[in-house]
């Protein structure tokens, strides 16, 4: 862990990004992020904005803070600190990614709303809670703005960035430009609905999945190679809608509609809640659970997601992927 600001010198003045002579000549704009929250998904964006140049501070109450950051951001620009106030004071944008829950998010949020100046964008990682409830009675509301990573942020090249009826436009695009400095791919929803537009359709898709495996339609692992072998790869190269566009040939989504979607009629299902147990002894029965776990899961997912970002467009931590120009 380094830091050329040692945390309890910091003041709460408001100060522009520092600027960084010290690298043979060229001038560097150094940015401070203050992120919040060093749990799964703080960690990884922590190690993101580190990687591209940021002043990186990060605040949890968790008493292993110190070694945790020492292990997980080794050598990187980051400083740690459980007093949220001060990890805010002098921070150029936030992004918040402590619990999910409204009342921690709330309190959080009002803190970092009396500790920093009032061009600071304060990003909050959720994965669902309304933009509008998370800022409810906050005096900075209109700089307060979703922005949803996919895990890991450091890989995953979608951040949603969603407004509340309170955020400003120049939150948005400032969030947005941060986004894509960070070589993301930053989706801006028009307007707020909860689980945005990411986990909506993740959470009919997963309803789906723990349906069929109580039903004893297929096992675990089974449904993960089919979703892996097929949907998934499909939707790492082109989008749903695209995706429908080819299924009808020349003619099109509406030709794939009339035809094959025609037939498609029968009632989806819904998993039984009583019965949620079921599915979640045979996910562990699958995969296993606790560190040695998740350590082998997380560095096969991370090993297979590096190896097709580049050759799919996205470069890690470069410009975001093209879109299809349908002049070409
Ligand atoms: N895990 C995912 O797949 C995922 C994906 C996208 C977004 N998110 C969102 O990111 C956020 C963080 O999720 P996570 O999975 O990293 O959770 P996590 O439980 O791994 O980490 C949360 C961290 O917040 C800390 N914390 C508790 N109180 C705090 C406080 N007052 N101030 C600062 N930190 C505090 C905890 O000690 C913990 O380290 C959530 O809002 C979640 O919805 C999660």
């Amino acid at each position: 862990m380094s830091s050329s600001v040692p945390l309890s010198a910091m003041g709460t003045a408001p100060r522009p990004p520092r600027i960084d002579f010290s690298l043979l000549g060229r001038v560097v704009f150094v940015a401070v992020v203050t992120i919040v929250g060093a749990g799964v998904i703080g960690i990884s964006w922590a190690r993101l904005f580190a990687s591209a140049g940021w002043e990186v501070r990060i605040s949890d109450p968790r008493p292993d803070l110190r070694e945790l950051v020492e292990r997980e951001l080794t050598g990187a620009p980051v400083t740690a600190t459980a007093d949220l106030a001060e990890a805010a004071a002098g921070a150029d944008f936030v992004q918040e990614a402590g619990p999910e829950r409204i009342e921690i998010k709330e309190r959080m949020l009002t803190t970092l709303a009396a500790h920093t100046r009032d061009d600071v964008v304060l990003a909050s990682s959720s994965s669902s809670l309304l933009p509008s409830l998370i800022a409810r009675g906050n005096p900075a509301a209109d700089r307060i703005v979703i922005g949803h990573p996919f895990n890991p942020p450091e890989l995953m090249p979608l951040v949603e960035v969603v407004p509340g009826p309170a955020t400003s436009e120049r939150a948005v695009d400032r969030a947005v430009e941060v986004y894509r400095g960070l070589g993301k791919l930053p989706v801006r929803l028009k307007k707020e609905i909860p689980g945005f537009v990411g986990n909506r359709l993740q959470k009919v898709f997963n309803d789906q999945a723990a349906y069929l495996v109580q039903e004893g339609i297929v096992d675990v692992r089974d449904l993960d190679d089919l979703v892996r072998a097929s949907l998934g790869l499909r939707w790492a190269t082109v989008g749903p809608f695209e995706s429908g566009v080819l299924g009808g040939g020349p003619g099109g989504m509406r030709h794939l509609a009339e035809h094959v979607g025609s037939q498609m009629s029968f009632e989806t299902g819904a998993p039984d809640p009583a019965r949620a147990g079921e599915v979640l002894d045979a996910v562990e029965e699958a995969y296993g659970t606790g560190e040695a776990a998740y350590e082998r899961l997380a560095a096969l997912r991370d090993g297979r997601t590096r190896a097709v970002l580049g050759p799919l467009g996205w470069a890690e931590h470069g410009p975001a992927g093209e879109r299809d120009d349908p002049s070409r």
